[in-house]
């Protein structure tokens, strides 16, 4: 009986998985450059975490969330996004006490119960960072431009930066009232949830995914309109230091995000090519979390990118080839331990090798290799074993050349023997 995997968590596949971990040397070369330090935080962590954090009038908390009571009866999580795990990290160990300012990066799988289609999973990964002890607005110019370098870094073409500032918990509670008195106006036009939601948590009928809720959206009073000046100083720094780069991301300003904990800046990345689920990616600045998760009042902001979508976005582009160096292939089962122990030595040289079968015949060998896309298979049968020495085929070419190298030379000779073509005898393949 064949058991299949479960709704929404899917495998990535070896030529998936080539694509990605490229995505993942490239980001770690991107945040070495700009001085940032991995952290990896625990997939399950207590629900209070997340509820307390992300919002309890949130999609995530209020219906994404894998919640499971441990055997003890703790409530756990598995995580649904990582900044809470961070910052509870973060206070966990005092990092605040070691370092002014901790610029943290992270990888890897986070976990919400969303409806799935193409880009949208229950089990997805993310790229993430997050910088706290910083709340001026050169912190956030930086964080952008990471992103910025990320995203060209990863060759992704057509990608627009939308940007917003959500104002602080001084110049929200006007704004939080100009909502609350729309949406009582529009209560008949607005959502089930929206219309349970108006009073808790008004920001939320800015992200509301219903269509109707969405139309209705353009008419709604602008966080923009009610900055206090210290907000409206520090969205126009920040602005004017990325313009200084040449850099101005879009001004969205009905965009709140998903999450309860952000604050002043806040920005999403929208890629073409993807449908409904267009956001590569998506942060901004949380400065009252760490305070609200128990630590000192520190700032903090950083964002995450989905690699699943980055992965769509990249799809139409060939994955880089992952082709062994060379094949060896031995014809018998005294070549085939010999052909073993040259892999073996080879391997440890640094070369990549892969080995056939001494059973099969030369022509399934062969239709192997060129399966793996190898370049070279040296063949090793009884009359190379006699001589010592190895034919080598070039796939390209369709050469054969009989005693092109010694079955004992060195990985240095073995490649030098490769390229230069100095055989023996040569004989073209049909
Ligand atoms: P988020 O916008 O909820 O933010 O998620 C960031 C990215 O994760 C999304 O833009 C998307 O690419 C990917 N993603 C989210 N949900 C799914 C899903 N169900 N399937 C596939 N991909 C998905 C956060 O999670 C914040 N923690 C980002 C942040 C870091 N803010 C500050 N620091």
């Amino acid at each position: 009986m064949k058991i299949p995997s479960v709704k929404g968590f899917h495998d990535v596949l070896p030529d998936e998985t080539v694509r990605w971990a490229s995505l993942e040397a490239s980001a770690r070369e991107v945040f070495a450059r700009y001085n940032f330090r991995e952290i990896r935080p625990p997939i399950v962590e207590r629900t209070d975490l997340f509820r307390r954090s992300i919002g309890e009038t949130t999609d995530i908390v209020e219906k994404e969330m894998y919640t499971f009571e441990d055997r003890d009866g703790t409530p756990l999580t598995l995580r649904p996004e990582g900044t809470a795990s961070v910052v509870r990290a973060y206070v966990e160990h005092a990092m605040h006490a070691k370092e002014p300012v901790s610029k943290l990066f992270y990888l890897g799988p986070m976990f919400r119960r969303e409806r799935p289609q193409r880009g949208r999973l229950r089990q997805f990964s993310q790229i993430g960072v997050e910088v706290l002890g910083r709340d001026d607005a050169a912190a956030d110019a930086e964080v952008l431009l990471l992103l910025y370098d990320l995203l060209s870094a990863f060759a992704i073409e057509g990608a627009e930066v939308q940007i917003n500032s959500l104002g602080c918990r001084r110049c929200r509670p006007a704004y939080r009232e100009a909502l609350v008195a729309w949406g009582r106006s529009k209560l008949d036009q607005l959502c089930d949830d929206c219309r349970r939601r108006i009073e808790q948590n008004p920001m939320r009928l800015l992200d509301c995914k219903q269509p109707g809720c969405i139309a209705l959206r353009d008419g709604a009073p602008r966080m923009i309109d009610h900055y206090d000046e210290e907000c409206r100083a520090h969205f126009e720094r920040v602005r004017e230091l990325l313009e200084a780069q040449g850099i101005r991301p879009h001004l969205q300003p009905y965009m709140v995000r998903g999450l309860d904990y952000y604050c002043r800046t806040a920005f999403e990345v929208l890629a073409p090519g993807l449908g409904a689920q267009n956001a590569i990616g998506g942060g901004g600045r949380y400065d009252g979390l760490v305070r609200d998760l128990g630590g000192p009042d520190v700032a903090g902001i950083g964002f995450a990118l989905g690699m699943e979508r980055l992965a769509i976005v990249l799809a139409e582009r060939p994955a880089p080839a992952a082709a062994p160096e060379f094949v060896i292939a031995p014809l018998g089962s005294a070549a085939e331990t010999r052909a073993v122990g040259m892999a073996r030595r080879w391997r440890h040289a640094g070369a990549r090798v892969e080995v056939e079968s001494g059973g099969r015949s030369l022509k399934s060998q062969m239709r192997h290799a060129d399966k793996l896309g190898a370049r070279y298979v040296l063949i090793l049968g009884e009359e190379e074993m006699a001589e010592g020495a190895l034919t080598v085929r070039d796939m390209q070419a369709r050469l054969d050349r009989r005693g092109a190298v010694e079955i004992d030379a060195s990985i240095d000779e073995l490649r030098a023997a490769l390229v230069s073509g100095g055989a023996s005898s040569v004989e073209r393949q049909a």
